[in-house]
């Protein structure tokens, strides 16, 4: 049988251009299934720190990776509901400390293979909408279209700041600001998968952009491609 044709778009970045808000509601648009990379990795952080898994235990991190028993349960709230071994793990996973765990645990290559054919699992017809830092260089090379949204260091550290404030976490500017500068250290910086652009990416600065700016941006070039409509 012949395997039906999944168009993927590719959207990476930094922590904090509005990947996961802009990969959300574009995926909404087309109809299209939804990868949040990071919440993959943001989860292997999280169950090491439940079975008290050491995250410089690499070997322990990547059998944790491969067998990780999650639900993405998406029932067209703002927000897909994350379920890790039987707990609702929505809110757990988007801690600061989680993502930085996350980050650690990202940079190991052996966590990073075991989640390439879970990840690869999503792209489903009509299309996949796949948010993370190496989407269109390394977990969908074939993607047919990739998108990188950046923004300054500042400014993304004023979104999270707003998004922190609005659940009602107290956090201070300057502290989300390091903590962003290094997090970008680290994901570029890593010797496996690297962010950076794929040579075919469109860069988007999102900088100076709202959301629904970015979003029409989005989709212009996806409907410029004529996919979408199919
Ligand atoms: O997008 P996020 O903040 O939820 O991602 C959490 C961490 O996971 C981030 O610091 C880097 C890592 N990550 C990655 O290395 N590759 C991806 N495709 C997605 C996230």
């Amino acid at each position: 049988m012949e395997p039906q044709y999944s168009p993927v778009l590719a959207i990476d970045g930094p922590s904090g251009a509005g990947k996961g808000t802009i990969a959300r509601l574009v995926a909404r648009r087309l109809g299209w299934h939804l990868l949040d990379s990071g919440a993959l990795y943001r989860l292997v952080a999280l169950a090491a720190e439940s079975h008290a898994i050491g995250l410089e235990r690499e070997d322990g991190l990547v059998t944790l990776a491969g067998h990780l028993d999650v639900q993405f349960i998406d029932n067209g709230e703002a927000e897909t509901r994350i379920i890790l071994e039987g707990d609702d793990v929505t809110d757990a996973i988007r801690s600061e400390r989680c993502g930085d765990a996350a980050s650690r645990a990202a940079a190991l290559p052996g966590v990073r293979t075991a989640l390439l054919d879970r990840q690869r699992a999503f792209r489903e017809p009509p299309g996949l909408v796949a948010d993370g830092r190496d989407m269109g260089t390394v977990v969908f090379p074939d993607a047919w279209l990739k998108v990188f949204l950046t923004a300054s260091a500042e400014e993304r550290a004023k979104r999270r700041y707003k998004q922190l404030k609005q659940k009602g976490l107290n956090v201070s500017l300057s502290a989300l600001l390091e903590d962003i500068a290094a997090r970008d250290r680290r994901d570029a910086s890593r010797s496996v998968a690297p962010l950076r652009p794929a040579d075919n990416a469109v860069v988007i600065d999102t900088t100076a952009l709202d959301v629904d700016q970015v979003t029409q941006r989005v989709l212009a070039l996806v409907s410029a491609s004529g996919e979408g409509q199919k």
